[in-house]
């Protein structure tokens, strides 16, 4: 029963959407009119607003750790950690709240892997900064992100903490559903017309 309380309030923490909240809150236009339409930190970004952006990043990030925390400190079970994690994350990519129609994932998934390991969530968050820095786009450094997570936890696995084979399973079944979920991103950034960082959009 602890998984299915975990599942279910994991999956709700997750459904609630802050880039649409915040920019409600803040009087700005929802996201998913303009832009590429996401409800995510980037796109809240394009209407030049970074503080709604912040807020966004770290409301969709705080609610993948919060849950994680939860179930980690109350059940101190790998397992229930694990469905926790990929229930708040389906949260974010379908929430309740807007349709089941939500972002990418890719706070939530930040928030998930600080949780699970602090160490785990800096170095992934690291690679992001670095490629963001490097390629100017958001999208491109959360793919390459993704796809480095579950062997940065495999590789630290055994030194810093216990490896949980079904936390490895989690964090690569996130990455897999996060690269996924930029499908339209890959396709922008393969024929040159992904919009780099800082690029206003007009609405
Ligand atoms: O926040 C998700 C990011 O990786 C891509 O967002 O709006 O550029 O599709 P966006």
């Amino acid at each position: 029963t602890a998984v299915a309380i975990f599942a279910v309030l994991g999956y709700l923490l997750g459904s609630v959407p802050f880039a649409v909240v915040t920019s409600r809150v803040m009087g700005l236009a929802d996201p998913r009119t303009y832009g590429s339409g996401n409800p995510g930190a980037t796109n809240v970004l394009r209407t030049g607003n970074k503080k709604a952006a912040i807020l966004t990043l770290l409301g969709d990030a705080a609610k993948g750790w919060l849950a994680v925390w939860l179930a980690h400190q109350i059940t101190g079970h790998s397992d229930v950690v694990a469905i926790t994690a990929l229930a708040v994350f389906l949260g974010h990519l379908f929430p309740v709240f807007l349709k089941f129609k939500g972002g990418k994932g890719v706070a939530t998934a930040l928030g998930v892997l600080l949780a699970i390991e602090p160490l785990l969530g800096l170095a992934t968050m690291l690679s992001w900064l670095v490629i963001a820095v490097f390629f100017r786009m958001s999208s491109f450094a959360a793919i390459a992100s993704a796809l480095f997570a579950p062997f940065y936890y495999f590789i630290l696995s055994g030194v810093l903490w216990p490896l949980s084979g079904s936390i490895l399973t989690a964090i690569s079944l996130i990455s897999l559903m996060l690269i996924w979920r930029h499908k339209a991103n890959i396709s922008r950034i393969l024929n040159g017309t992904e919009p780099k960082i800082g690029k206003k959009t007009d609405h």
